[in-house]
């Protein structure tokens, strides 16, 4: 039977609808408006889309929009100098810094100086410590956006085997820990992970999230399995020009897996309103 497909493009738009109640009641009970500011160093073309694009929707959605658009050889004191500026901004509820930055700037120092309430992102080393002691912080936008996935297609998640391919700090580690949280069983596999296909083929949930092209093929998939795409990757079409795909192989992964996330319009679009939702979060907290 063919999988279900699970339309995060549908379930991103609810996500960004429920946001834009919550604000304007900000509004009119409290006269509040949540803000949230992106800081862009350098002109790397997918960040730019990105940052676009997370801009348009917190203005669809009634948030204040603050953009920074920083050179790619801006000075790591002067970005500190604008994040503290941000942190003591009343009118800022959420800063996000557009990742990867230019090689000069310690990614570390930059994420740590983000006051860790304002952290939207949730990469601060507070907020990765309070979600791997399973306490109330802020969460990766990604994995955020996949659990809500899952939680909707399957209620609980409890008891079920989960394998997360990849162990970066912004989607594969906190993925496992918020997997862990609803009480699923996590592997988390990686470059160096032996026999990757017998242990993707115990899953009842697969997160894919490696960055390499169409890398995990149907017969990987346990039958009934639900497949979640992280990947966006960009490739040549035969017959020319480019096309976008995930880290999965569609079509034989959807011939075997219960559901499955399309590429694109599966986790991109819920990362985006996971973000909104989390300024939200953060403007609530500040205001009690
Ligand atoms: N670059 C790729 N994904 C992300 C993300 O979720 N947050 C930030 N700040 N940068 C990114």
């Amino acid at each position: 039977m063919a999988a279900t497909v699970i339309d995060g493009k549908a379930f991103a738009a609810r996500v960004r609808g429920q946001v834009a109640t919550h604000v304007a009641a900000l509004k009119a009970d409290h006269g509040i408006t949540p803000g949230l500011a992106v800081v862009l160093v350098g002109e790397d073309p997918a960040s730019q889309v990105y940052v676009k694009s997370k801009g348009k929707m917190t203005l669809e959605v009634g948030m204040k929009s603050v953009e920074h658009k920083l050179d790619a050889g801006t000075a790591e004191a002067d970005l500190l100098a604008l994040i503290h500026q941000l942190n003591t901004d009343p009118e800022i509820h959420g800063i996000l810094v557009q990742l990867p930055l230019p090689g000069h700037l310690d990614e570390d120092l930059v994420i740590n100086s983000i006051d860790p309430a304002k952290d939207v992102d949730g990469f601060h080393i507070s907020n990765v410590g309070l979600l791997g002691t399973g306490q109330d912080s802020m969460v990766p936008c990604t994995p955020l956006g996949c659990l809500m996935m899952l939680r909707d297609h399957h209620g609980s998640l409890s008891g079920m085997d989960a394998v997360v391919i990849g162990r970066s700090n912004i989607v594969g580690k906190p993925m496992a820990q918020l997997l862990l949280g609803d009480s699923c069983t996590v592997t988390i596999a990686h470059s160096r992970t032996k026999d990757l296909a017998d242990v993707v083929r115990r899953a009842d949930i697969v997160v894919a999230a490696v960055g390499r092209p169409q890398m995990v093929p149907g017969d990987w998939i346990k039958p009934g399995a639900t497949v979640i795409d992280v990947g966006i990757n960009r490739i040549d079409k035969p017959e020319g020009g480019t096309r976008l795909v995930g880290d999965v192989d569609y079509d034989s992964c959807a011939a075997v897996a219960g559901a499955i996330t399309p590429v694109p319009g599966g986790v991109g679009p819920m990362t985006i309103a996971c973000l909104l939702a989390n300024t939200v979060t953060a403007c609530c907290r500040a205001n009690g």
